[in-house]
Parts: C-alpha cells; sequence; structure tokens
C-alpha cells in the first residue's frame, strides 16, 4: 500500500488548478496525473498536451468512471454535486474551497464522507503553511488572549498573469458558466433569506476569499459562541465581532486591489503578542511569517521567525498522500468547511436586513 501511486483525476483545469495543483502533482512521487477534466475541450486537451496526459474528459462524471483515477481535486466553482459523486464513485477527494455554496447543501456531503471512509478534504492550504503551525504553537503559549484581530485585505489577482504562464482554450462555453453562476446567486440568496439576500455578493466574497480566515480562526481558536456585530464596510469589505468564549476577535476583509497582500492573525495575550502574517497565496516556496513580542520579567523582545521556503499546497497534497497511504487523521475534513458556511451566514444574518 505504502509504495503505491495514487492517480489523481483533475476536475476543472483553470487557474487555481494550472498554477498550483497540477505543478505539484507532477512532482510529488506519490501521485501521477491520471486524468483531467474541463468543461471547456479546448483548455482539456492543451492543458492535458502540456502535461502528457492521455485521459481527457469534459464531463467529470465520465472522469469519475475512470478506473485509472484514484482520488480527484475538484477545482471547478460549484463544487458540492461534484463532492457528492465523487464519494459515491469511490474516489479520495479535495475540494477547493469553498466546501458549497449554503450550509444546507455541505450537510449531507459531510454526512456522506464520514460513512464512505474515504479521504476527503477541503483545500484549506493555509492549514498546512509551516508557519501556521509554528503560529498556532505561539498561540496556544500564551494562553486566554485578551483579544485578537483577523485581517485579509487581499491584493490585486491580476498580477499573477505576469509569473505564471496560464493555458485557456477558446471555447470556454461562457453562457453555460454564467447560468451556472446565476443557480448559485438564486440557491445562496434563497439560503441567506430575503431580508439578507442583498448581501449575496458580500457572501459569496465572503466564501471565495474570507473562508481561508474562517477556516484558520477555526484551526486557532475554534467555533465562536456567537456574531457580536457584522456590518458591511464597502462595496466589496466586511467587518465582524465574534466572541470565542469571552474573548472579542474583530475580522477585518476586504478585497482592496492593493499591490501587496495583508493578511494576518494577531493575537494579544496578557503579555506576550503572536502575529501570524500569511503569504500572497500564489506566491510558491513563501510560507508566512510569525512575530512575537515577548516579555521576560521587566524586559521586552521582539521577534521574527521567517517562513521557510516550502509551499502550503504541496504540503497539502503530502498529507492527502499520508491519509490515503498511511491513514492519518484528515487536518481539514469536510466538517470544517460545513462549519465555515455556518460561520458565514451567521455573519451575514447579523447584519442590518438588506433585501435584493
Ligand atoms: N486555495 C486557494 O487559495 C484558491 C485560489 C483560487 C481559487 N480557488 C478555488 O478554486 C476554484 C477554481 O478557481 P479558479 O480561479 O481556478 O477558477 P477558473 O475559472 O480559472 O477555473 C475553473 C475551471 O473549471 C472549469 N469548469 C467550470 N465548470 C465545470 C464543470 N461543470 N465541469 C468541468 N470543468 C468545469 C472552467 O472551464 C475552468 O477552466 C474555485 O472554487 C476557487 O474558490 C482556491
Amino acid at each position: 500500500m505504502q509504495d503505491r501511486v495514487i492517480g489523481v483525476g483533475v476536475i476543472g483545469c483553470g487557474e487555481i488548478a494550472q498554477l498550483m495543483h497540477l505543478p505539484y502533482l507532477m512532482e510529488l512521487p506519490a501521485f501521477r496525473i491520471a486524468a483531467l477534466c474541463d468543461i471547456s475541450p479546448g483548455t482539456v486537451a492543451k492543458v492535458a498536451d502540456h502535461y502528457g496526459i492521455a485521459a481527457r474528459y469534459t464531463d467529470h462524471r465520465a472522469l469519475l468512471a475512470d478506473p485509472n483515477v484514484d482520488a480527484v481535486v475538484i477545482c471547478t466553482y460549484d463544487h458540492g454535486e461534484m463532492v457528492a459523486d465523487a464519494i459515491r464513485a469511490g474516489k479520495h477527494v479535495i475540494v477547493e474551497k469553498p466546501l458549497a455554496f449554503t450550509p444546507e447543501e455541505a450537510r449531507p456531503l459531510v454526512e456522506q464522507a464520514e460513512r464512505s471512509g474515504l479521504v476527503a478534504l477541503v483545500g484549506y492550504m493555509k492549514f498546512y503553511d509551516p508557519s501556521y503551525e509554528v503560529g498556532l504553537e505561539h498561540i496556544a503559549a500564551i494562553g486566554r488572549p485578551k483579544s485578537i484581530h483577523v485581517h485579509d485585505f487581499a491584493g490585486r489577482f491580476d498580477r499573477y498573469g505576469k509569473l505564471y504562464t496560464q493555458i485557456r482554450g477558446t471555447d470556454v462555453p461562457t453562457d453555460v458558466l454564467a447560468a451556472g453562476r446565476d443557480a448559485v446567486a438564486r440557491r445562496v440568496e434563497a439560503a441567506l433569506g430575503a431580508d439578507h439576500a442583498g448581501y449575496r455578493d458580500l457572501y459569496l466574497l465572503l466564501l471565495g476569499l474570507g473562508s481561508h480566515d474562517l477556516a484558520v480562526m477555526r484551526g486557532a481558536f475554534g467555533t465562536p459562541d456567537r456574531v457580536v456585530h457584522a456590518q458591511q464596510t464597502g462595496p466589496n469589505q466586511l467587518l465582524a465581532v465574534l466572541d470565542y468564549g469571552g474573548v472579542p476577535c474583530l475580522f477585518d476583509m476586504a478585497l482592496a486591489q492593493y499591490e501587496w497582500w495583508d493578511e494576518w492573525i494577531h493575537v494579544h495575550g496578557e503579555r506576550d503578542e503572536v502575529r501570524i502574517e500569511f503569504q500572497n497565496p500564489y506566491y510558491r516556496n513563501a510560507s508566512a511569517t510569525v512575530r512575537l513580542r515577548e516579555a521576560t520579567g521587566e524586559t521586552a523582545s521582539e521577534r521574527v521567525i521567517p517562513g521557510p521556503p516550502d509551499t502550503s499546497f504541496r504540503r497539502e497534497w503530502q498529507h492527502f498522500a499520508d491519509c490515503i497511504l498511511a491513514g492519518a487523521k484528515p487536518r481539514t475534513p469536510l466538517s470544517g468547511g460545513l462549519a465555515d458556511l455556518d460561520l458565514a451566514v451567521q455573519i451575514i444574518r447579523a447584519m442590518p436586513p438588506k433585501r435584493l
């Protein structure tokens, strides 16, 4: 079993598949790329030519029927149904965040995955950032925080075009993809309820960008008791105050379009402080930085623990292999994806009513 090479089918061959998942799958000896699928025949053909992959599909169900596929990574827009199909087909799964668009869609997936005995992870790669792990140890060491601040002001996304070459077919069925996005929008509006459906786009941003923050907060502090306050602070911006057993957490998120990436967790202890500064998610071999302010007696010191050269996506895949081949306990199971969806809905519902 240990020597087995896991055949992976990649569903959705767009940006994140090309920038991160496919290169690591090529590199890591535990895996081989068994098949590719994209709704655009041109995209799947070009990406498959580039990586020398013979098995190419435009329907994920056909990929799931391929006996050479042991596991899949789902990198499309709308994941829930594909997760259900993959587990039903007996495949291990990494599903990119968000797990689904509503808690109602996610709940049965968690049960299905647990019953199946297969490995199913949400692609919360920041969990696998080596410096996040170091930061968590320091957070645990400072004891009960006085206050927590989680800040995620995302930089521009269009700069990666200059860093990486991306392949895209000329036959992307934009009408089908637009209809899919519309269907998601209706499901989200229903889940938020008429009084809060006006926050639909903000909620989708909270799932797209902020689910990483909700996940790393959950990894550090568990699930909050309640959302004390939430407000929309700009078209693509929100602020919330969460309560973790009496400890306040200020959560501040925006699609800020900076030239840099500004994402961190700052924990204020009684005497010490810990700050984990995350890297731009698309930089390879660059992990987070941990900054510490420590007091010993009358003396105070500041330390910076630079991140080692590693990439959270690569470590996520290594963990997936450990789970499949050596029975390691999944660190980002689907249940976490559901918890984050529940919290995202609670944050939106804590805002003043806003109808469509
Ligand atoms: N972990 C991260 O930091 C991170 C970063 C970016 C994106 N993501 C997630 O990855 C997913 C994909 O994002 P992206 O930026 O690569 O998007 P993208 O639009 O570049 O790629 C999506 C691909 O899926 C294909 N596709 C869509 N519907 C399909 C279907 N039904 N069957 C087969 N193929 C289909 C599209 O043609 C496209 O090539 C999203 O869910 C996003 O939230 C995660």
